[in-house]
């Protein structure tokens, strides 16, 4: 049987889910809520922006009109807000934790206390809910800290201290000026800084089953040699060889499996278990290996390079998840490409900061004609037959390759036909990996 199904969300990660799933011969209607230029070609966009919550009610009947049987959610905003659960409750199969089971996110007190339940190996840290407390702690450290706001702050509630004075300061912004928001003000977390490389490490999740994903380097800063501030992700490359097959086991077995049965069982008679895809972000230190953050949902732009090299149908995979018949999939039966895949995002000019919508975009149909290359959609939109930027993030330009160096050029040589006003990227994705060599 077909399945038709509802995506929520505009960015790079739901095009490439988009897309993956139009490639399947079960799949039907695939709509997406809001999408964007990207997700209107390989699928069908519904003008209703799905991630806000007044906007439903309204998008459960249309996706009851169009007979959809699963929606999956991309963006951890509505997860936080409790979109899983309200489609659930809609009778609807949905790809996606629970607002409750969302929290492993939406707040890093939350993270961090599961994480000591579940003896998951983390910086150290304290919680703090009053200024003067913390200041004296930060005083009191021999070592840098990073000082985090509890709760969404669109990537930014983190502060890297460098000193003891920084970190004073952090505390002033989050908790006195509130400028993350009252409530993301109200707690935070002063943990150790570590030192090391980051690598993101997904994994399915539904029931007691764990299906690890290939582990993905993201490019955090927006500049070349990881300068300047940071961004959602520059590009990614997918295997990264940092992730040792000991590593991934190691991932598997000190940090999915205990933090999926902490959740299962529960922390002070709650109970929180998990179903989507949970994502560990880790500090590779000189110690071992670190979480610094879980999120709830797939990564952007992790999920174009690991999508990019999936055999597997992703229909079938989504509805595993949904159905908890995940244990269907172990023991070899999830294909990946033996090709690495690396993906290079174009933005805005100005992104992170202050950046203009509106510029046309040019060479979509040339970069289309190479082979083993997807150029996802991010923050574009349709104005008649043209396509515009409107985001930050506007285009993820992936590419596979018989080694890393190919797959890095191949992606490139697609950047090149490609263009707007004012377009940056880095030119340096994947090099962290190529130099090591
Ligand atoms: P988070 O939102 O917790 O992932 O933090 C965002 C970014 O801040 C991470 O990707 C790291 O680059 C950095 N970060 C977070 N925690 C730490 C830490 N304990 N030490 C060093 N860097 C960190
Ligand atoms: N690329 C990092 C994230 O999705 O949070």
């Amino acid at each position: 049987m077909k399945t038709n199904i509802l995506v929520i969300g505009k960015g790079g990660r739901e095009h490439a889910i988009v897309w993956k799933l139009s490639q399947s011969p079960r799949a039907g209607k695939i709509l997406c809520a809001p999408g964007n230029a990207g997700t209107a070609l390989d699928g069908a966009n519904i003008p209703i922006d799905g991630t806000d919550p007044n906007n439903w009610d309204r998008l459960a009947r249309t996706a009851d009109k169009e007979g959809v049987n699963l929606v999956v959610i991309g963006p951890e905003d509505p997860l936080a807000n409790g979109c899983a659960d309200f489609f659930r409750g809609r009778g609807f199969k949905v790809f996606g934790p629970s607002k409750d089971a969302a929290r492993i996110e939406a707040s890093k007190v939350f993270a961090k206390e599961l994480m000591r339940h579940a003896d998951v190996p983390t910086a150290e840290f304290r919680v703090f809910d009053h200024p003067a407390a913390a200041r004296t702690y930060i005083e009191t450290r021999d070592y840098p800290v990073v000082v985090k706001a509890d709760g969404l702050a669109a990537g930014k509630g983190v502060v890297v201290c460098k000193d003891t004075a920084e970190a004073l300061q952090a505390v002033e912004r989050i908790m006195v000026r509130e400028e993350f928001g009252a409530k993301a003000g109200r707690h935070i977390v002063v943990e150790k800084r570590l030192d090391g490389e980051e690598l993101s490490m997904l994994a399915l999740v539904a029931g007691r089953t764990i299906l690890p994903l290939p582990p993905t380097q993201d490019h955090k800063a927006v500049f070349n040699g990881d300068k300047g501030p940071n961004t959602g992700g520059m590009g990614t490359y997918c295997p990264a060889p940092a992730g040792t097959p000991e590593l991934v086991a190691e991932t598997e077995t000190s940090v999915f499996v205990p933090t999926v049965h902490a959740m299962k069982r529960g922390m002070k008679d709650e109970r929180f278990p998990f179903n989507g895809v949970l994502f560990a972000g880790l500090m590779l230190t000189n110690q071992g290996l670190r979480v610094l953050e879980y999120n709830c949902r797939f990564g952007d732009p992790e999920t174009q390079v690991i999508l990019m090299r999936l055999k597997t149908d992703l229909v079938d995979l989504f509805e595993a998840v949904a159905n908890e018949t995940l244990g269907d999939f172990e023991d070899g039966k999830l294909v990946f490409d033996p090709r690495p895949a690396v993906c290079v995002v174009m933005c805005s000019g100005g992104y992170p900061g202050k950046y203009e919508s509106g510029k046309q975009i040019l060479g979509l149909d040339e970069a289309a004609k190479l082979s083993d290359v997807k150029v996802f959609h991010a923050g574009t939109a349709l104005k008649g037959d043209r396509v515009v930027t409107d985001g930050g993030r506007v285009l993820a330009v992936t590419a596979l390759g018989d080694d890393l160096a190919a797959a890095k050029a191949r992606a490139y040589e697609a950047v090149k036909l490609l263009s707007f006003p004012g377009a940056h990227f880095r030119t340096d994705i994947a090099d962290k990996a190529l130099k090591k060599k």
